[in-house]
């Protein structure tokens, strides 16, 4: 069977990681993917080596200068641009599967609405960057602001996630925006997590058509 990408997108907390570790465990534990290495996991920004050093400049609070909102839009542009070069096309030709967490949904929510760069601008880096990859299906785990800004508490903060409340309103706005326009999946993520996992599952077996 050929190879699905899939992409999880949600604002900070909403348990990405998680579903991701149960949802491979599952793919690999049904003959759905029968070897492991047929199955990349993978993340933005920070996929590939290069990325992982993107990463430290994008979310190091340590740096004394931060960027300024185009040059880290740039940056996650960069980011995915090698995260598609390196890791993601290569996989998909070979016929395997990928799940990223977090894709081109992120920067329009966090850089569109959290930041308020001109989507345009966005949508014209994500097709320089992505060259005409897209996710066969994407995931939005969905869960209040409140409730992430609780399950983060004893959390030390990212740059970004230390934007605060509103701005993480707006991105959230961003997200539910896009998971309308986009045709994303959407799931309640303050559901328990055997009923998000069992959501997440029955999406993938109409993808595939997995009787
Ligand atoms: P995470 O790996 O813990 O989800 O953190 C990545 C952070 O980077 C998170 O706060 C969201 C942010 N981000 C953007 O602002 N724009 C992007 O395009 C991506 C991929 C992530």
């Amino acid at each position: 069977m050929k190879g699905k990408f899939i992409v999880f997108e949600g604002i900070d907390g909403s348990g990405k990681t998680t579903q991701i570790n149960q949802l491979s465990k599952w793919l690999i534990g049904t003959d759905i993917i029968p070897e492991n290495n047929q199955l990349v996991i993978t993340r933005e920004p920070g996929g590939t080596k290069l990325g992982q050093s993107i990463r430290s400049l994008l979310l190091d609070n340590s740096i004394e200068k931060s960027p300024d909102s185009i040059t880290e839009l740039l940056l996650y542009a960069a980011d995915r641009s090698q995260h598609i070069n390196e890791i993601i096309r290569p996989a998909l030709n070979k016929g395997n599967w990928v799940i990223s967490d977090r894709f081109c949904g992120s920067t329009i929510a966090y850089q569109g609405y959290g930041r308020k760069l001109d989507i345009k601008l966005i949508k014209d880096l994500e097709m320089i960057a992505t060259q005409g990859i897209s996710p066969d299906i994407t995931f939005l785990l969905d869960i209040p602001v409140e409730e992430s800004i609780k399950r983060r508490i004893n959390i030390k903060d990212d740059r970004i996630e230390k934007e605060g409340r509103d701005f993480l309103l707006n991105v959230s706005l961003g997200f539910q925006a896009l998971s309308e326009d986009r045709k994303w999946k959407k799931i309640s993520a303050i559901n328990s997590k055997e009923n998000i996992m069992s959501e997440i599952q029955s999406e993938i077996k109409k993808l595939i058509q997995y009787k």
